[in-house]
């Protein structure tokens, strides 16, 4: 099958990049011209593991090429919108201009056949809009409109779209159902489960799935904060209730609130959408008021663990990206731990396996690292948890600080590991780990060399 992809990011190019993979051939379009000279020039323009080889591979294959035009699509079958629908300034529903700009983009260079299909998450009845501007662009066309939600997660997007909990395909034509069942052929025969629904419904699939990931991670926050008052690990609560089928042991992880490109901006457009239908979404509201004040707690870990004002002090935190294995840094809990780290008058310096370059824009003051973050702090936050933050030399690590204070916001160590190598260590819902006192560790402060340096890259 011929399919074009319009919009080459996290969601895109994954997509399109799978699709090849299954054997189709695919056009991946951006109107973002550096982007598509970077792909063209075999650059991945985004991190997700795997993605260089499975690109490469395909590119090779002559199944997968890139373009800045979508004039080549006249010949496609399927023609996917993957662009982005972030949060509109000032009110908070899904911008939709993107959509509906790609959409007008591409009316006249379909062919009247093609089946137009929406993998961008969108509100309820986008779907309609969509189909009236094409048949006022194009009333010669027999194009159908398809709603198919995409549900991969970033740092594991390759598996999950090759591995779907299930593929939702949201049209009633039988037209379109036949060309989506052959675009996701290779999956319907690993036997991935396909649900044939009506194009409003995918829609509200999507956004009631998002929603209810939100509403997981918020409780398990809320339990960890009773947790931290009534003495439990929130590690060993989540643990036992995970392992409950009927409840699942993901996204059951006590931290710092949800970030990152989707749930924020979706909950969010899912409220509006209510809104503007009269209808009352109180857990969901609650879910995103809950997480704003999480996110605001937790600089307040920072300040407890460093017994007081840190003006003056140099935090290190490590991790900036919302979740390990991506770079994107849309909504980072990084963002206001950071945000506020500054308001309270500490320097912060920061460092990320791959979200460095992403993170400037939005952390202009952060002293950007490499493995030297920690020389020279008073504590160390470990926002992200990232393998390589997880084995870190504790004896090293003491060495190079101003004082032996982590503040752990991903439970990624165990307190008496932390107690044993002589660290003050907070967690989230975990009893604090309390060996080291403010009295005993002598103030060293040291500007950075090669040697320690390199100590901190063995160190990390
Ligand atoms: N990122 C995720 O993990 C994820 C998961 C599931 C669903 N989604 C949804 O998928 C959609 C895309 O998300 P993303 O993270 O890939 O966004 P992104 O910002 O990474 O990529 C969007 C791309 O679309 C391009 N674009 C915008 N308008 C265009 C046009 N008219 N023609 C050609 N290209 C255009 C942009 O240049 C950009 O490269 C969003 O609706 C998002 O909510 C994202």
């Amino acid at each position: 099958m011929r399919v074009t992809m319009i919009g080459a990011g996290y969601v895109g190019l994954v997509s399109g990049a799978c699709f090849a993979d299954f054997g189709h051939h695919v056009t991946c379009v951006d109107k973002d011209a550096g982007r598509i000279a970077a792909l063209r020039r075999g650059e991945i323009p985004i991190f997700e593991p795997g993605l260089v080889d499975l690109v490469a591979t395909n590119i090779q294959q002559g199944r997968l090429e890139f373009s800045v035009e979508a004039s080549g699509i006249g010949d496609a079958d399927a023609v996917f919108i993957a662009v982005d629908t972030p949060s509109r300034r000032g009110d908070g529903h899904a911008d939709l201009s993107y959509i509906y700009g790609a959409v007008r983009e591409i009316a006249p260079l379909l062919s009247p056949t093609a089946i137009v299909i929406t993998k961008s998450t969108v509100p309820v009845g986008t779907g309609d809009e969509i189909e009236r501007i094409l048949r006022e662009e194009r009333p010669d066309a027999e194009t159908q409109v398809v709603s198919n939600p995409e549900f991969l997660r970033e740092g594991a997007a390759i598996y999950d779209f090759k591995h779907p909990d299930r593929i939702v395909i949201g049209s009633d034509d039988e037209r379109a159902r036949a060309v989506l069942a052959e675009v996701y052929r290779p999956l319907y025969l690993n036997a991935a489960p396909i649900l044939y629904v009506n194009r409003r419904t995918a829609e509200v699939i999507k956004y009631a799935a998002n929603a209810f990931l939100a509403t997981k991670i918020t409780f398990i926050n809320e339990i960890d904060d009773l947790c931290e008052c009534v003495g439990p690990d929130v590690q060993d609560v989540a643990r036992g209730m995970g392992f409950d089928n009927c409840i699942g042991a993901k996204f059951l992880h006590a931290g710092p609130g949800f970030g990152g490109s989707c749930l924020p901006k979706d909950t969010t457009a899912l409220l509006k959408t209510a809104h503007d239908h009269g209808a009352q979404l109180r857990i969901v509201e609650t879910v995103a008021a809950v997480n704003e004040q999480r996110k605001r707690a937790m600089p307040r870990k920072v300040v407890a663990a460093l017994v007081g004002s840190i003006r003056g002090k140099t935090v290190a935190v490590l991790g900036l990206s919302f979740k390990p294995n991506t770079d994107d840094m849309r909504d980072s809990p990084s963002i206001p731990l950071i945000t506020a780290l500054h308001d309270l008058g500490a320097t912060v310096r920061g460092y990320d396996p791959a979200a460095m370059e992403q993170a400037k824009p939005y952390l202009p003051d952060v002293i950007y690292c490499g493995y030297e973050a920690a020389e020279g702090a008073d504590a160390v936050v470990i926002a992200t948890e990232w393998e390589q933050f997880r084995a870190l030399d504790l004896d090293r690590l003491r060495c190079l600080m101003v004082r032996p204070v982590i503040v752990d916001l991903r439970n990624i160590y165990r307190a008496d590991e932390m107690k044993r190598a002589n660290f003050r260590y907070l967690t989230v819902g975990r009893p604090a780990a309390e060996r080291y006192a403010e009295t005993a560790m002598p103030r060293r402060r040291k500007t950075p060399n090669a040697k320690t340096i390199a100590a901190l890259a063995e160190a990390l």
